[in-house]
């Protein structure tokens, strides 16, 4: 059974926190500056990841009254898994980097959390007032870490959106926000994380704010400033990879080995707003 939302007033979707408790603080403040309750918060996953507070973050989002989906991080700590997940290739930098902080989350996590995490659903349907459906999941329909970004080819993204059964898709995973009408009118959304600057050399993280009218949805993709040297600062405190720590800063991921040319090619390029109407 696949919990279903009516999407009738404005709806904040969120990528992962991955344990940066300063960004979703702020993000959280955000909402209620917006006027956003909490259940009208969408998580597409990932609340544990890279930074330094993994529990305090599970605890913010399951006070929060956020609807999370579940990331490849919460099904493989729910688990006890040993790793992420994320299917990194062995000794590339992402594998050994990910090594790290996923024993941290793991030794800081309990028994409580992993078992939020285990219950939360692999997908979302999210109805629009107009009768069109959003399939909202983590990383692709049948695969959680699958990573499908903007430079993905309109035919790969309409063969995930197919397996839906939807007209459009909300997803995660893959760290840097877009969204994009596809070719025979389908909707693919990425919100881009909270917890990870969108590698485009500013600390800046981001969030997509929805908008439900009678006939069209509107979709902004906008960025959050935070405190970004606080939660460097407790990554180096809880003695994370520096990678990461410095990343919060420089706003450039310190492992590229996901990304494919186009996005490799736009490392450090500040990216913008965006407006679409869907
Ligand atoms: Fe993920």
């Amino acid at each position: 059974m696949i919990p279903t939302l009516r999407l009738d007033a404005p709806l904040l979707v969120m990528g992962g926190p991955y344990s940066n408790l300063q960004a979703t603080e702020a993000l959280l403040a955000e909402a209620a500056r917006r006027g956003i309750p909490g259940e009208h918060i969408l998580c597409t996953g990932d609340v544990v990841a890279y930074a330094a507070d993994a529990a305090a973050c599970c605890d913010l989002m399951m006070q929060s009254g956020a609807r999370v989906l579940m990331g490849n991080c919460e099904e493989n700590l729910a688990a006890g898994a040993e790793d992420c997940g994320c299917g990194f290739a062995e000794d590339t930098a992402c594998d050994l980097l990910s090594r790290a902080w996923y024993a941290h989350a793991l030794r800081q996590v309990t028994a409580r959390h992993r078992a939020w995490m285990g219950g939360l659903p692999r997908r979302i349907h999210l109805d629009l007032p107009d009768g069109r459906r959003l399939a909202v999941l983590h990383g692709g329909a049948r695969e959680i870490s699958r990573f499908l970004f903007a430079s993905a080819g309109d035919e790969e993204l309409r063969a995930e959106l197919a397996a839906t059964g939807c007209a459009g898709v909300i997803a995660g995973h893959c760290g840097i926000p877009f969204a994009r009408r596809l070719a025979g009118g389908g909707l693919w959304l990425n919100a881009g994380a909270i917890g990870m600057p969108a590698n485009d050399g500013t600390p800046r993280v981001w969030f997509a704010l929805l908008t439900p009218g009678p006939r069209e949805l509107g979709i902004e993709i906008l960025p959050l400033a935070y405190d970004h040297a606080a939660a460097a600062a407790a990554m180096r405190r809880a003695r994370l990879p520096e990678g990461y720590a410095a990343g919060l800063e420089s706003g450039l991921w310190p492992s590229c080995d996901v990304l494919p040319p186009a996005e490799l090619a736009a490392r450090g390029q500040a990216l913008a707003p965006r407006r679409l109407v869907w």
